[in-house]
């Protein structure tokens, strides 16, 4: 019989994002300490592999590493491979990254770039602040991207160093703040600027202080990462993992290779995940491919109109064929429109990506993945039964599961508040045997 997994609250909490995690914050993430008490709880043996398919800021990926455990994570969003990449950088590196940062900014200070007319920063900058953060990020490019990770149209953003990634995440983070009159309190939401507004003029002092202030800050909190770490006795050997930029729906894992997974997918709750990160999109526009800047449609929980037909299957289970004819039937605006085809959307490349991970767990692995449910209107979304049926189609069996009640991210959105419903949201953990 399978260990029960001990099970913490997967909710956000500023508290535990402190030291080198706080330089990690991302709103649809779970805490390092739940994937840690779970990994631990599993009591995986030696060269065991974890799977992320949904990886995000790479909670898992960094957790499973520190473990011992070999691990995947998957994401679409080149942002969050920059994120998960740069928090697996080794603490024995801390001591490159203030000279490499001093380097990088005296360069770009003495020969700025010429900006071409199309940078995407243009459209949230003035033109010499897009120089001098364009200045930045060409010189990260240029003295630590290596001729491995280029390819004739782009860069393979997978194998790019911890260092150059640690770098990018500090110059995100300095471009995040400048940005910040774009932002409402809608978490999962960045407005991109419009024609007529006017565009962010920064010094280029201050600029370069935030930038240089927030790899001092990342630096320090390596250090004080090294130093807990050899206080403790035994430490284990990081494990290896692999980040990768991939599509779910698509991904290619060999059968029976992965011995669990720990994942949150994709919210149903129409979040465009690409749009919490335009600015680092913007920053990162020189090293993606054409089709990795138009992720929008890609991502599970697209708010975009698929442009093929889907139909319900039966295999998304009773509960979603049940939610989905309520849907269709509900007599607001555009529900057996719009909101019809993209949850269509959203279901069948959740199917699609379930039927993925299935196939590549050993048999006896287990699955967790953390699901909230949600409303639309005044039907109920029950996403965590939903999943559990979808994975029972794949044979997993549901083993163990923890409902936790949330602060959902519909009520961050006053205007939502018209139909009765009960507030907030349940997150489940639900933890599938195969
Ligand atoms: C709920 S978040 C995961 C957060 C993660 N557990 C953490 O701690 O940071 C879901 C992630 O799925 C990614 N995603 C959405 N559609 C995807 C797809 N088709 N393939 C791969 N990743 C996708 C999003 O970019 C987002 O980062």
């Amino acid at each position: 019989m399978a260990k029960r997994l001990r099970i913490v609250s997967p909710k956000r909490n500023k508290r535990l994002q402190t030291g080198w995690e706080g330089f990690f914050p991302y709103y649809a993430g779970y805490p390092e300490l739940f994937a840690r008490e779970l990994l631990k709880s599993a009591k995986l043996p030696h060269g065991s592999v974890v799977l992320d398919p949904w990886n995000g800021s790479g909670t898992t990926t960094y957790t499973a590493t520190s473990l011992g455990l070999n691990s995947i994570g998957i994401d679409l969003n080149p942002v969050m491979i920059i994120v998960a990449r740069a928090r697996l950088l080794p603490p024995s590196e801390a001591d490159h990254l203030r000279p490499l940062a001093a380097t990088i900014l005296s360069h770009a200070h003495s020969s700025p770039p010429t900006l071409q007319p199309n940078d995407a920063l243009l459209s949230w900058f003035d033109p010499a602040t897009a120089a001098f953060v364009r200045g930045i990020e060409q010189n990260i490019r240029r003295s630590l991207v290596g001729s491995m990770t280029k390819s004739p149209d782009g860069v393979h953003l997978d194998r790019i160093s911890g260092t150059a990634a640690t770098l990018y995440v500090a110059l995100f983070a300095a471009c995040r703040r400048l940005v910040a009159p774009f932002r409402s309190s809608n978490p999962t939401w960045l407005r991109a600027p419009k024609a007529d507004d006017t565009r962010i003029a920064a010094a280029k002092a201050a600029l370069a202080r935030d930038f240089g202030n927030n790899v001092r800050g990342m630096t320090a909190a390596l250090v004080a990462k090294r130093d807990a770490d050899q206080s403790v006795k035994k430490l284990p050997h990081p494990g290896d993992c692999k980040v990768s930029l991939s599509d779910t729906v698509a991904m290619e894992i060999a059968a029976d290779s992965v011995d669990f997974v720990l994942t949150s997918p994709p919210y149903c709750t129409r979040i465009d995940y690409t749009a919490a990160t335009r600015i680092e999109l913007a920053v990162l526009a020189p090293l993606l491919k054409t089709a990795e800047r138009a992720l929008g449609r890609q991502m599970i929980g697209s708010t975009q109109v698929p442009t093929r037909d889907i139909a319900v299957d039966e295999a998304w289970g009773e509960t979603c064929v049940r939610f989905l004819a309520a849907l269709k039937a509900h007599p607001s605006k555009a529900s057996g429109g719009y909101y019809y085809r993209t949850h269509l959307d959203y279901f069948d490349k959740m199917h699609r990506s379930m039927q993925r991970l299935a196939l590549s767990l050993k048999p006896g692995g287990r699955a967790v993945l953390v699901v909230q449910d949600s409303y639309y209107k005044d039907i109920h979304n029950d996403l965590p039964k939903i999943i559990t049926e979808i994975g029972a189609g794949q044979g997993l069996t549901l083993a163990q599961s923890k409902s936790f009640h949330l602060r959902s991210m519909s009520d961050v959105n006053p205007g939502r508040k018209t139909y009765v419903r009960p507030s907030g949201a349940t997150e489940s953990v639900l933890c599938l045997t195969k």
